[in-house]
């Protein structure tokens, strides 16, 4: 069998690489290791930036999105017993973010590539890939792909970043000493905008996903197990993180999602090899505080359509080969400002009183300095596109 890209992973990325490069008139097949029903209920995040929407949109795909999605025009900081709104209306004039859950987006994106008749296979075993250098192709079941690139789009435990030989890609990590437990509850929202509050607690964020589910996430230490969460300690805790500012009652209701993330910062560079190309997770994780993940991933897709579509026009390399760095500017970027959110955010227990002054003042200077402020408005509804 044989197509022009191999993609590995049906995601936001590998799913929007496929749309994008049909809408060029460019073949792909996607594998995909688990069923579509799970990566259809995987939930997982919700804020989309400008740019993000905009693609979607531009792309086609964008209908259901702009219906249902939940344009959002500020955020609220809230510690020390008051509430500080994030106004991006006037910090970023004409740039939002939208909450509408990626779950959603893959929903969206998978019905597309089927009604146009693309090549997306589910519960596929053993993918591998081969002679990266040239002539790559993919193997999986029983059968073998040949194809001209391969998108390694299979998120941050795939098969394509290790299949890269050692001593080519250099790793930076960190690790945080926290997770997240997020959880979805069928309750009315009791705020109208995100809540991101810290406490000497930990951190809490009250998101959404529509007028009748509320979406919430608590920080918790690492390797905690679901277990130890049942859900009057989880509305305890949330209520206790929340109701901090007078006037405030957190609505509880049927909590019917529950999943606990760990907190990791990774980039891999260079994001490619030979002939295979790393999108989304897969060269790339931020901890969620920032929400940038699934927006990088789209950023990362739309440079490397705009790489392909050269090189099948006119055979030219030129922007395939400069794809990592094309990339890894706004990565970083994304990096320093999801650790940024995160640091500002969470209460770490290695913190002395000095460390948590430092955090208290910092709060203090990003809510009520507005060059501070709109320096985390930019960011947060995503850099405009280079
Ligand atoms: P993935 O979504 O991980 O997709 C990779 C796909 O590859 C998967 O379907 C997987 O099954 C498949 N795969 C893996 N291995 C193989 C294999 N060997 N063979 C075949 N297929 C394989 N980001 C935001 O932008 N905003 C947010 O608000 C936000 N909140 C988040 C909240 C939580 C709780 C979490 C967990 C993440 C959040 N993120 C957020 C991050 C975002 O979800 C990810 O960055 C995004 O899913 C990346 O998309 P991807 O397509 O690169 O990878
Ligand atoms: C959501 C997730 C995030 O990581 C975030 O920063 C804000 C909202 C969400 O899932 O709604």
């Amino acid at each position: 069998m044989r197509t022009q890209v191999g993609i590995i992973g049906a995601g936001p990325a590998g799913l929007l690489l496929s749309h994008l490069l049909h809408l060029r008139g460019i073949s792909s097949v996607v594998l995909e290791r688990r069923s579509r029903e799970y990566v259809e209920q995987r939930v997982r995040a919700g804020v989309l930036e400008q740019g993000t929407v905009d693609t979607l949109v531009e792309a086609g795909v964008g209908r259901r999105l702009l219906r249902e999605g939940l344009p959002h025009s500020g955020i609220e900081l809230r510690y020390g017993g008051a509430g500080h709104r994030i106004p991006f209306e006037k910090l970023v004039p004409g740039r939002a973010i939208t909450v509408y859950g990626q779950q959603e987006v893959v929903k969206d994106l998978i019905a597309a590539r089927l009604a146009d008749g693309g090549d997306v296979r589910f519960e596929v075993d053993d993918v591998a890939v081969h002679s990266l250098e040239e002539a790559p192709y993919i193997t999986f079941g029983g059968e073998r792909l040949d194809c001209d690139v391969i998108a390694g789009c299979d998120g941050f435990h795939g098969v394509s970043r290790p299949s890269v030989p050692e001593g080519v890609l250099t790793a930076y990590e960190r690790e945080y000493p926290f997770a997240w437990l997020g959880v979805l509850a069928r309750v009315a929202p009791s705020a109208e905008e995100l809540i991101y509050a810290q406490t000497e607690r930990g951190f809490a964020l009250h998101s959404m996903r529509s007028p009748e589910v509320s979406r919430f996430y608590l920080q918790v230490p690492a390797g905690e197990e679901l277990e130890a969460w049942p859900d009057e300690r989880i509305w305890a805790e949330l209520k206790t993180r929340l109701e901090t500012v007078p006037g405030f009652t957190l609505a509880t209701g049927e909590i019917f999602e529950k999943g606990i993330t760990p907190l990791r910062s990774f980039v891999t560079e260079p994001m490619q090899y030979g002939r295979l190309f790393l999108a989304g997770d897969a060269a790339h994780i931020v901890p969620p505080t920032g929400a940038k993940g699934l927006n990088l991933a789209v950023a990362d897709v739309r440079v490397l359509t705009e790489a392909l579509d050269r090189f099948y026009a006119d055979g030219s390399t030129a922007l395939l080969d400069g794809y990592s760095a094309a990339c890894l500017k706004r990565v970083w970027r994304a990096q320093h400002f999801s650790w940024w959110m995160t640091t500002l955010l969470h209460t770490f227990d290695s913190d002395d009183a000095y460390a948590r002054r430092l955090q208290a003042s910092h709060l203090d200077y990003v809510t009520s300095s507005e060059a501070a402020a709109t320096t985390l408005a930019e960011n947060y509804v995503g850099l405009p596109y280079e």
